[in-house]
């Protein structure tokens, strides 16, 4: 039986991919804060499902990761969905702290955690959940943007370090426009897919093992006219 661990999989996009992956026939690791949410969680598990208490902002969690791969006798796919974000034109410091402690320490620690156990265990696959937002710096959120351009461009250097050391390591990079999740704040908001058709397109491309996907597909547009879009129009939109 094939095993994934997702973190952040409480509620989102990380307890839907949950979900798919369990009907699937997967055994399934749940890792999230929320611990209280666990039994209701495993009521809509279909197989054999694992639940670990893990902060990734905590130092620990590298050693709690560990533990849950060792409960479920290893491990093939590590996703890392935890995240958070907050619009904070105030720059409100302990906002914009706790994005990037989520965000940049909290999945760097992670993500290194589980390549580092693949790189002694076999191979497997670490995808990450990064974001649009990676695609250029944000005023509504600086930190946000700032820390999904950090997590895609980390997963960028991980693939690069297996490729040339021969690791047998896949590394997914997920980069979602909106979704209708409790994330998705903010105005003009727009294309906001249902967390149900993001989860199922991710859970498609770490399956074929694609190195990135925008979510949903039509996404692509808008990261091509960010990439290409001149900085004096991109500054005033
Ligand atoms: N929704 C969107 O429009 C959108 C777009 C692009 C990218 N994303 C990315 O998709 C990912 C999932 O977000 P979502 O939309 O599904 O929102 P969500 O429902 O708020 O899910 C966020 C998940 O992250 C977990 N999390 C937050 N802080 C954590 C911490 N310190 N330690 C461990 N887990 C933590 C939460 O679990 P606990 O609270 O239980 O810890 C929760 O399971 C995020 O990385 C987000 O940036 C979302």
């Amino acid at each position: 039986m094939k095993k994934v661990i997702i973190v952040g999989a409480t509620s989102g996009i990380g307890r839907e991919l949950s979900k798919i992956y369990s009907r699937n026939g997967w055994a399934v690791g749940v890792a999230g804060r929320r611990d209280s949410l666990f039994p209701e969680i495993e009521k809509e598990m279909k197989g054999k499902v694992y639940f670990k208490r893990i902060d990734v902002t905590a130092p620990e969690s590298a050693l709690l990761l560990k533990e849950l791969i060792s409960e479920m006798g290893g491990v093939d796919v590590v996703v890392i969905s935890s995240g958070t974000g907050s619009v904070n034109r105030e720059l409100d410091w302990s906002k914009e702290k706790e994005t990037i402690d989520v965000n940049v320490s909290g999945f760097a620690l992670l993500a290194g955690t589980a390549f580092r156990y693949f790189c002694g265990n076999g191979g497997g696959c670490v995808a990450g959940i990064s974001s649009i937002a990676a695609i250029r710096g944000g005023d509504d959120a600086p930190a946000y943007s700032a820390s999904k351009a950090f997590v895609s461009n980390y997963l960028e250097g991980l693939r690069k370090m297996a490729i040339k050391n021969g690791f047998p390591v896949s590394i997914v990079d997920i980069q979602p426009g909106f979704v209708a999740t409790n994330m998705a704040k903010g105005e003009g908001l727009f294309w906001v897919a249902p967390v149900e058709k993001a989860a199922q397109q991710i859970y498609e491309a770490i399956g074929s093992n694609r190195q990135h996907a925008y979510i949903t597909r039509r996404w692509r547009l808008v990261a091509w006219l960010l990439k290409v879009m001149p900085n004096f129009i991109y500054d005033k939109i």
